[in-house]
């Protein structure tokens, strides 16, 4: 049995409790691996991350104390003992804040030192307003022996640089918001052009740095090399006082449900035993639409930070091939399984464990109906995964939110509550506190313009863009397109000949639509999408802290005239 109790892999956690960056360097020698196998695309775009830029710590108050690093050392939070944190030249005292810290426990494992080296990996640290903010507040004195001499050299850095080996990226197809870590969005140009979006293109959305396992070496293919990547598969187990509880309201028998049954398959026993199947679906971040969301609801958790400016990008539809999740999780956790489909959604949870430190969870019982076609992916449309999309295996559920689609799985366990990891305990959540699944209805415009006029033509649009149905998996019934606010609506055409025949049960895919509007009056333009249930899109989403946005999409045409 395997008790969690941070989110990290083992030896991540080992090189964070040794809190030294020379340690976390040496665990993330990327280096050796980290060289384009055979079948990686041509790469362009910059060969080597730009300098990593750290924050300023809060500014000395005037004859604060000063404490030596002994001291410091000594409030690690044992015993009752407080916690401090040094940053540079400042002591921070993060007793009280460790109870309310984004990330959670993580914070505990620099207690008592400096946290330099972590924030070079969680480079968010560097970035958020936040951050800053709270450093003002919980700063108590100067470090005694700190020159700002004793931080690492140029070469130093770069040598102990964790974020040493990212992908080469085509910065001509995605837009960045951060390059550490490295997350992006694609432009509307680009996401247009096709029914199905390249790997190369994708948005990527990563929380620290891509780790080793997302690389084959030289004189191997990655296709060749992902069959030996080897996928832990555990049971979580709680003490049995939790357990009886939770037991006897899930309707599980403990004893079935807490066997024994972790073990380990590689890629290619999971799939000679399961095979594969090839799925179409969109993959998309659930804060896509954030400034559109500040926009019309007004200030939320992006506002301030890199990611304000999210437009419609985080986003791409593609053929995903893997092995389903409906059929390898039953045959080893049957009794979870049962009890899960029994009881519904919120009984039973699937933690997904990445190889850089992230994990997420999504309720069992979405994850075992096989019509929601969930995989543990290897392929996107038909090459083995890229390093930024979780090669060599992540965790593809269709219609869930990007965050729970777990990138280089490295376990997989099942147990009675949702994880405790920040991405899933205190990111990703909506109005009501609760782990975000499930996507909304969407549409989107990816191109509008002015039809060329030649004089005796009556003045024209043309919109073009797509549409999905979001967690329900439902057809597209229709887009409506409007020029009066929403007053009257044309429908648009869907390109349904496009669409993929493949092993998808439902439609999680995009559509993509076309609509001509004759004698406009007015440059802006709205659409909406219906679905076979009838649902459609409100006007205005209400707020779900800045994530899920999906009122009508109002866009200015450019007029000629
Ligand atoms: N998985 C791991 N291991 N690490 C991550 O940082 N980011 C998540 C998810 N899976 C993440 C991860 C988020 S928030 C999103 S939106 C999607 O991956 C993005 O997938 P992509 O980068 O392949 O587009």
């Amino acid at each position: 049995m395997f008790h969690r109790i941070l989110p990290f892999s083992s030896t991540f956690r080992t090189a964070c409790a040794v809190g030294s960056a020379g340690a976390l360097a040496s665990t993330f020698s990327y280096s050796a691996f980290a060289f384009a196998s055979p079948e990686t695309p041509p790469e362009k775009g910059t060969a080597s991350p730009p300098k990593l830029q750290r924050r300023q710590g809060a500014a000395p108050k005037p004859g604060e104390p000063v404490y030596t690093k002994e001291q410091v050392s000594e409030a690690d939070g044992v015993g009752g003992r407080p916690m401090w944190i040094t940053y540079r030249d400042g002591v921070y005292d993060v007793t009280e804040f460790h109870r309310i810290h984004p990330g959670g426990d993580l914070i505990l494992q620099g207690v008592g030192g400096d946290v330099s080296a972590f924030w070079d990996i969680w480079a968010y640290h560097h970035h958020a307003p936040l951050v800053g903010k709270y450093l003002e507040q919980l700063r108590i004195g100067a470090l005694k022996e700190y020159t700002a001499v004793e931080e690492s050299t140029e070469e130093e850095e770069e040598e102990n640089d964790p974020y040493e080996s990212e992908p080469v990226r085509d910065i001509n197809v995605q837009t960045v918001f951060t390059e550490r870590p490295y997350c992006s969005e694609t432009p509307n140009a680009v996401l247009g052009v096709s029914y199905l979006t390249s790997a190369e293109a994708l948005y990527v959305r990563n929380h620290a740095p891509v780790p080793d396992c997302a690389w084959a070496p030289l004189d191997e293919s990655r296709l060749s090399h992902a069959q030996h990547h080897e996928v832990i598969f555990e049971t979580v187990c709680v003490d049995a006082d939790t357990r009886g509880a939770q037991d006897a309201a899930a309707g599980v028998d403990a004893a079935a449900a807490d066997a024994d049954t972790d073990s380990a398959f590689t890629v290619a026993q999971l799939q000679a035993q399961y095979g594969t199947t090839t799925i179409t679906s969109i993959l998309q971040c659930a804060g896509n639409r954030a400034s559109e969301d500040i926009a019309a609801t007004g200030d939320s958790g992006f506002t301030g930070s890199p990611f304000e400016t999210i437009t419609q990008g985080m986003l791409g539809n593609a053929q995903w091939s893997g092995v389903r999740l409906a059929d390898v999780l039953p045959s080893l956790y049957p009794a979870q399984c049962a009890a899960a489909l029994k009881h519904g959604e919120g009984k039973w949870h699937v933690v997904f464990e990445g190889a850089d430190g992230y994990s997420a969870s999504t309720p069992l019982a979405r994850v075992l109906r096989r019509e929601n076609d969930c995989l543990l992916c290897t392929q996107m449309n038909g090459q083995p995964l890229t390093a930024d999309h979780g090669y060599p295996m992540r965790a593809l559920l269709p219609g869930v939110a990007g965050a729970r689609n777990v990138k280089w799985l490295q376990s997989v366990s099942i147990q009675r509550t949702p994880v405790d990891a920040p991405w899933n305990s205190y990111y990703y959540k909506n109005a009501k506190a609760e782990q975000i699944q499930a996507l909304p209805l969407q549409s989107l415009i990816l191109e509008q313009k002015q039809k060329a006029t030649n004089g005796n033509e009556e003045t024209a649009i043309e919109v073009s863009g797509v549409a999905y149905s979001g967690g329900t998996g439902n057809a597209i019934a229709k887009v409506e397109v409007s020029t009066d606010g929403g007053q009257s609506w044309i429908d648009a055409t869907l390109k349904v000949d496009e669409v993929k025949e493949d092993g998808s049960h439902r439609n999680f895919g995009w559509i993509r639509w076309e609509a001509s509007l004759p004698e406009v009056k007015t440059s802006s333009v709205c659409c909406r999408a219906i679905d076979t249930e009838g649902n459609t899109q409100p006007a205005i989403s209400p707020k779900e802290r800045g994530y899920l946005y999906n009122g009508w999409q109002t866009v200015q045409v450019p007029m000629h005239n």
